[in-house]
């Protein structure tokens, strides 16, 4: 497998996990294997008393060890990521990431909370040893709406940086990946061989 969306919303219908599924949606049709891990639906007394052999927990760490990319999504609560995302990432071995790149998306009620990617998870990211972190993408509850008969409505410019993230993705960490499919690695200038 090839990307894991991990999404740590404890909700049912969550911003965080639409914005995640919206990045998946795009690595799909360009041909990326995605699959999905969602905090919610792991065993909450497993998480909680940090029951590191449950079965939940092992099939989690087992869906990040075969991941090369992650793009993991949290709601801001209080000013940093969730406390569930957070019992997660602590029942993960100290080197999950390691090799990994990792792309963060939150979404808040508020922008003023939108450093809470990089002074609350970066570091825990880090520390998990991801090779690279791309910058996080941060949208307020008004730029991801939930219209009641379903789906989601994202806002032009989160539309855009999800974008350009989702092209960053593919070119510089899912390339091999992608030439699976039948489309051409991109090669540097140095290493061109002209034949004249
Ligand atoms: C317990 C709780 C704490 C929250 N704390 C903050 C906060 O500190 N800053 C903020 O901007 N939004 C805060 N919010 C709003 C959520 O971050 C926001 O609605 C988010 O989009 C929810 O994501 P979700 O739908 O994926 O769960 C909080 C919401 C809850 C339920």
């Amino acid at each position: 497998m090839s990307v894991l969306l991990i999404s740590g919303s404890p909700s049912q219908r969550s911003r965080s996990s639409a914005l995640l599924q919206s990045v998946g949606e795009r690595l799909k049709e360009r041909g990326i294997l995605v699959s999905s891990l969602q905090v919610k639906d792991l065993s909450p007394q497993a998480l909680l008393l940090a029951d590191f052999n449950h079965p939940s927990v092992l099939g989690a760490t087992e869906q990040v060890a075969g991941a090369k990319v992650i793009v993991i999504a949290t709601p801001v609560y209080k000013a940093a990521y969730s406390g569930a995302l957070k019992v997660l990432l602590d029942l993960l071995p100290q080197t999950a990431f390691k090799g990994k790149a990792v792309l963060p998306l939150a979404t808040g009620g508020s922008p003023h909370h939108m450093l809470a990617l990089d002074y609350a998870l970066r570091p825990v990211l880090q520390s998990l040893g991801a090779r690279h972190i791309l910058p996080g993408i941060y949208a307020t509850d008004s730029q991801v709406a939930l219209p009641p008969e379903g789906g989601v409505v994202i806002d032009g410019e989160v539309d855009r940086r999800i974008n350009e993230a989702v092209q960053l993705l593919l070119e510089d960490y899912l390339a091999e990946d992608f030439s699976k499919f039948g489309h051409f690695k991109s090669i540097p200038f140095s290493q061109v061989r002209c034949s004249v």
